[in-house]
């Protein structure tokens, strides 16, 4: 039965570990140079109906480097539900390609291309989950602080697809995990509510920014208007500003207390240029362990 990747609970903690394990050794083969074709003429699609720096080019670079290819197929190409349903596009790639990723709006998208594709589906970000990047910042948090268990990890700003894929990761990860959001930009309820009943992590949702970020290991942020809000920009600006981390904000942390952003960042409104660009931050490890988390979900998932 072929298997997808439609959210982090699509895999057991097992699997997670085993992942995060497979990740380094092909980290380790790629930066020797050395070859690992484990999915040697192998074909990916990738559907995006959004932009993208990270997913597009991770996705593709690290199916050339495990031997494969990978196709972009640009909104104005697949037209999922408008020009074909997504059932009909899910039948036909299943028919050309090995694997489906695809970036979308709704995340309806997502399973819906699950449902009817015969290959295995990446969710390479919806509107409400964005998996592969969280894979890859714990990958990041093992390399820097040596493990990925009990860590206080602190989010702060708008409860979305990010917060609601780090409230997935501690179902299987035992964390403290500390949402900082405004009022009314909670994230997903119901996922919380799971997590929470798994009993495997402490999830504190807090309005206070301080109280969120005090004794952080990590601290993590995201932009405040996320693809698609782009007309609430300026609104939410006025909600967030006390949420963004900067060198005031980061004096409440833990001293080892190391900061991440999934980017692209909005440098000056949710994160200070002098807290990006300072040696706490990792988010430059972050964004190339997406290659290296993805290549490894392929291979799970494709080989
Ligand atoms: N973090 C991330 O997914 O980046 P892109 O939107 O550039 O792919
Ligand atoms: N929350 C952001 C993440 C970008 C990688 C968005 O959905 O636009």
């Amino acid at each position: 039965m072929k298997r997808d990747f439609t959210a982090i609970t699509d895999f057991s903690a097992e699997e997670i570990h085993a992942i995060f394990a497979l990740a380094r050794e092909l980290k380790a083969k790629t930066k020797r140079r050395e070859e690992h074709h484990l999915l040697k003429g192998k074909t990916l699609g990738m559907i995006f109906q959004k932009p993208s720096n990270r997913t597009r080019v991770s996705f593709e670079v690290g199916m050339f480097q495990l031997g494969g290819h990978a196709l972009y197929l640009g909104p104005s190409e697949i037209g999922l539900g408008k020009r074909e349903s997504t059932a009909d596009v899910a039948r036909v790639l299943s028919r050309y390609v090995d694997g489906i990723m695809a970036r979308v709006f709704g995340h309806q998208f997502i399973l819906d291309l699950a449902a009817y594709s015969s290959v295995p589906v990446i969710n390479g970000l919806s509107d409400r989950l964005h998996p592969c990047q969280i894979m890859g910042d714990m990958l990041t948090i093992i390399e820097h602080k040596g493990k990925a268990e009990n860590w206080t990890i602190a989010y702060l700003g708008d409860g979305n697809n990010i917060t609601n894929s780090w409230i997935n990761l501690a179902r299987f990860i035992p964390m403290h995990l500390k949402i900082g959001v405004p009022e009314g930009y909670e994230p997903d309820a119901k996922l919380l509510s799971e997590a929470r009943a798994a009993g495997t992590s402490e999830i504190e949702l807090l309005h206070d920014p301080v109280a969120a970020a005090k004794n952080a290991d990590v601290l993590y942020t995201d932009v405040w208007a996320s693809m698609g809000q782009e007309d609430e920009a300026e609104a939410r600006k006025k909600v967030f500003r006390s949420f963004a981390i900067n060198r005031q904000l980061l004096r409440h942390a833990h001293p080892d207390c190391i900061v991440m952003h999934c980017l692209p960042a909005h440098r000056g409104d949710e994160i200070s240029d002098d807290v990006i660009d300072s040696l706490q931050s990792v988010v430059f490890d972050e964004a190339e362990n997406r290659l290296h988390i993805q290549k490894a979900i392929m291979v799970k998932l494709m080989e």
